[in-house]
């Protein structure tokens, strides 16, 4: 089969990784895919920044509209980031082009994910987001696909890299909120502005996608109540640890007969529960299927290569022309849950 031709929009921590990877695992990749994955052109704001990689291979466009304009390409890969401007925008001219999409953007598909997805149906083209939610972590493959045949009524876990790195660097060395943040920061794991993470905003974006996808609901990013951990200090570390306990930042989404119930915050886990033992930016997720019983997913939640890693599997799906509809199911499928009371639970 002829190469599928791909365009990178945003080649920050993400746009490089995925860079990499492509590069590194070539030969693997084309073998897995059924044909080879070209990188034909690329595009981010500054086209004189060093990047600690080789981009000479690819055409550069300023414009990244040009991306989905140009007759060669196939695939546009959008990492930018921002739920709205130059990332909505190239989302949706790449979808109303009839190119497939793949984004790492859960801040965009929470707020727009089902207009997104409803362009998709209409042109019958691709919307793939594994790398939105837990980074390197197969979890929204695995809900879609793996546990598709299951009614799933409560979804949870650490859905945060930098805040579990930041929880566990104050816990294991007595760091500070601040010195942590930095620490996290300096790895690639936060967010271009870090208060969506330590606010928990960025783990109620991925709660409200998971959700969506678990109970068939229509995604709704506005009833996620949501508390960070920018007001935690040592002393509440420590004080759980006493208590026999860890602080970790639990996003919870239940859907029972009252309807949708979703939250974001810093929870005491007893400490020998398995998700007191997730570390650093690894995040966890637990389903509850009705007949698969209790999933548990782990693994490293943010970062270049787990990322990318998300971020090429969708490619691959694509290759091979495995995709459905981007939630499961078509958008007019999903249910409009009401925001059930989070004080009456
Ligand atoms: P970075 O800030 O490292 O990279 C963003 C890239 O987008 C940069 O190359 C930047 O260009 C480019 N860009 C930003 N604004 C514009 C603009 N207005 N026009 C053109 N290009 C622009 O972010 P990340 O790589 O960390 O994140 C990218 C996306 O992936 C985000 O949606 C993020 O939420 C998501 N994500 C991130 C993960 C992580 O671990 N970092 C994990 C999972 C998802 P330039 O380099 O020239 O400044
Ligand atoms: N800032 C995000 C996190 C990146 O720390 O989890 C991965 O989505």
């Amino acid at each position: 089969r002829p190469p599928l031709r791909v365009a990178l929009a945003g080649i920050g921590v993400v746009g490089g990784g995925v860079v990499r990877l492509l590069e590194t695992n070539r030969d693997l990749i084309a073998r897995r895919a059924g044909r080879p994955i070209e990188i034909v052109a690329v595009s981010a704001r500054d086209r004189h920044k060093d990047r600690g990689i080789d981009l000479s291979p690819y055409r550069w466009e300023d414009d990244m509209g040009a991306l989905v304009a140009a007759d060669d390409v196939d695939v546009v890969v959008e990492m930018v980031g921002g739920a709205d401007g130059p990332a909505l925008t190239l989302a949706r001219q790449t979808l109303a082009a009839g190119k497939a999409l793949v984004t790492a953007n859960k801040a965009m598909l929470a707020h727009h994910g089902l207009s997104l997805a409803q362009l998709a149906e209409e042109k019958d083209t691709p919307l793939k987001y594994e790398a939105a939610v837990a980074g390197g972590i197969p979890v929204i493959k695995a809900i879609r696909e793996g546990a598709s045949a299951n009614a799933i009524a409560r979804v949870y876990g650490i859905l945060n890299g930098t805040c579990n790195y930041i929880l566990t660097l104050m816990e294991r060395e007595g760091a500070s909120f601040a010195d942590a943040l930095t620490a996290a920061q300096a790895e690639g794991y936060a967010e271009a502005d870090p208060s969506f993470d330590v606010d928990g905003i960025d783990a109620a974006h991925k709660l409200s996608i998971l959700a969506a996808l678990c109970f068939g609901t229509k995604l709704d990013i506005d009833t996620v109540a949501t508390t960070g951990i920018r007001n935690l200090i040592a002393a509440d570390i420590r004080e759980a640890e006493a208590l026999g306990h860890r602080v970790r930042l639990i996003g919870m989404a239940e859907r029972d007969a009252s309807g949708l119930y979703q939250k974001v915050q810093p929870c005491l886990v007893p400490a020998d529960h398995p998700l007191a033992y997730v570390p650093g930016a690894l995040n966890a997720v637990v389903a509850e299927g009705n007949f698969v019983g209790r999933l548990f997913f782990e693994g490293a939640g943010a970062g270049a290569g787990p990322t990318a890693s998300a971020i090429v599997a969708d490619i691959i799906d694509i290759a091979r022309d495995e995709y459905g509809p981007a939630f499961a199911m078509p958008v007019e499928a999903l249910d409009q849950a009401p925001a059930a009371d989070a004080g009456a639970r």
